[in-house]
């Protein structure tokens, strides 16, 4: 063999199924060869008491994205993705989003105007679907996904982005056909909209409110009517932001069936109560996101269902408005719950907060990390086994960790273009010390060292339902069908 560009030589290599003494060869960006004595490279990186991971990919994120209020978030591809990096990211699937009225096509050509010259990790894009009239049903998403747009998100919620039933069965059944994935933001948002209004006749506008009129049962009956209606045209669903033991039951039940719904949920939901909205003026603004967080004993349900198997994805949902005009306060210094910026940031926290307080205490196993923050991802939304995986083949994408580096956690140290974070003052162990991306060095001695613009768009293909226990054909062919869901 031509000799190596690099070698990781005397780390501890994790995957989803199982961990290794290995060193990793790496050429020409991908993983060449994983063992012992693998001879001479370009570079070789000590990484005797690390953790050798794959990069994590974050399949839930808001970046340079309008919201429904026509505010954009404070992070773009470069400042977004660089807060990624530094916390062991490598892909990620922000979304190119309709708004009503728009086409899809010229959102998607947006989104890469945007990404491409920007991005410093790889990146792929999930469509929102919010105006399925008939151009968009008939072509433009059939045709999106044959170009390999295999996955959209659905909402059940805010007054400008939700379809109804009926829309959301001509896109489960359109999704079935095509090979695509559908995920749903499943609150009730008649349910949502008549507390709210109880609450701001009776005065009760303060930011904690926000959390009483996202209820829970807005969340579990939205989430059980999504299965249901996946169930009618027997379609794939992903649940994403999952806050409350009740929807999370509903996807487990759907699972036990043999249903094909799965899960995800996002470290606000393990790290955050509507405590922390119940603060003094509008600081409890910080923390207003949808779903809300919850309480202690939703918390304890959640890291259960991450270790149970009900959850498959654990994502960031990264939506960072900052605490100023331009995001929380865009309707002012005092604006009632209703007007609050929904979103919270945790793009580079994501994985250090479920290292920490799952692997090291003991919640999770660090397998169950790599598949959580991972390889399911990758696998459900076409990128594995490219990504998701240290195998030879595969791209390489490494975090090397080291699990015993201990950091507090404060608005300084992080990336991202936020003014606070709402894990400010957590102490954490265990951070990415060095992150390549195809080989390439992007993060190293606390230094971004990529190019602005230097990720890649990961092309994708649509995924028909398959023997979800089979292993891919051809798994290290190039030109394999990299969108096999697995699972
Ligand atoms: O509050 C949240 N999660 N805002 C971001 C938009 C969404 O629904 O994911
Ligand atoms: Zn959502
Ligand atoms: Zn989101």
């Amino acid at each position: 063999m031509a000799e190596l560009d690099l070698i990781i030589e005397g780390g501890t290599v994790a995957n989803a199924a199982d961990t290794t003494q290995a060193d990793v060869g790496i050429k020409d960006g991908r993983i060449a060869v994983l063992g012992t004595g693998l001879g001479s490279a370009a570079r070789v990186i000590d990484a005797s008491g690390m953790l050798v991971l794959p990069g994590g990919v974050d399949a839930h994120c808001h970046i340079e994205q309008l919201s429904s209020f026509g505010l954009m978030t404070s992070d773009d591809f470069y400042s977004g993705s660089v807060s990624a990096a530094f916390g062991g990211t490598t892909s990620f699937v922000p979304f190119a989003a309709q708004h009503k009225g728009q086409s899809l096509r010229e959102v998607v050509r947006e989104a890469h105007d945007r990404a491409g010259p920007k991005s410093v990790i790889d990146y792929a894009f999930h469509l929102i679907v919010s105006d399925p009239t008939e151009q968009v049903m008939g072509q433009e998403l059939p045709a999106l996904i044959m170009d390999g747009y295999m996955s959209f998100k659905v909402y059940m919620t805010y007054d400008m982005l939700k379809i109804d039933d009926g829309q959301m069965l001509d896109i489960l059944a359109l999704a079935r056909e095509h090979g695509a994935m559908t995920m749903v933001h499943a609150e009730n948002n008649d349910v949502i909209n008549w507390l709210s209004g109880r609450l701001l006749a009776g005065g009760y506008d303060a930011p904690k409110y926000h959390a009483v009129s996202h209820n829970a049962v807005a969340e579990s009956e939205a989430s059980r009517r999504a299965i249901e209606l996946a169930r009618l045209v027997d379609a794939e669903l992903l649940i994403v932001h999952v806050s409350t033991p009740e929807a999370m039951r509903a996807i487990r039940d759907a699972r036990n069936q043999g249903l094909k719904i799965y899960g995800e949920t996002c470290p606000q939901y393990l790290f955050l109560t509507a405590d922390d909205m119940d603060k003094d003026g509008m600081e409890g603004a910080k923390f207003c996101c949808s779903p809300p967080p919850r309480d202690k004993d939703a918390q304890e349900a959640i890291w259960l269902g991450l270790k149970n198997g009900a959850f498959q994805v654990f994502s960031s949902d990264h939506a960072p408005y900052r605490f100023d005009a331009s995001g929380k306060l865009s309707a002012g210094p005092n604006p009632t719950f209703k007007k609050i910026a929904n979103g919270v940031p945790g793009l580079e926290v994501r994985m250090p907060l479920l290292f920490s307080e799952g692997v090291l205490n003991g919640k999770l196993g660090l397998n169950e990390f790599v598949a959580l923050t991972s390889t399911n991802a990758a696998k459900l939304y076409g990128l594995y086994p490219r990504k998701g995986t240290i195998a030879v083949g595969a791209d390489a994408d490494i975090a090397i960790w080291d699990p015993n580096w201990k950091r507090t956690i404060s608005q300084s140290m992080l990336h991202d273009n936020m003014d606070y974070t709402p894990y400010e003052g957590r102490e954490i162990t265990g951070w990415p010390r060095l992150v390549l991306s195809r080989g390439r060095v992007l993060v190293e001695d606390e230094t971004l060292k990529a190019e602005r613009g230097s990720g890649l768009f990961l092309e994708r293909e649509p995924a028909p339902l398959i023997d979800k226990t089979a292993a891919p054909a051809t798994p290290l062919d190039p030109d394999a069908n990299f969108g096999a869901k697995l699972l």
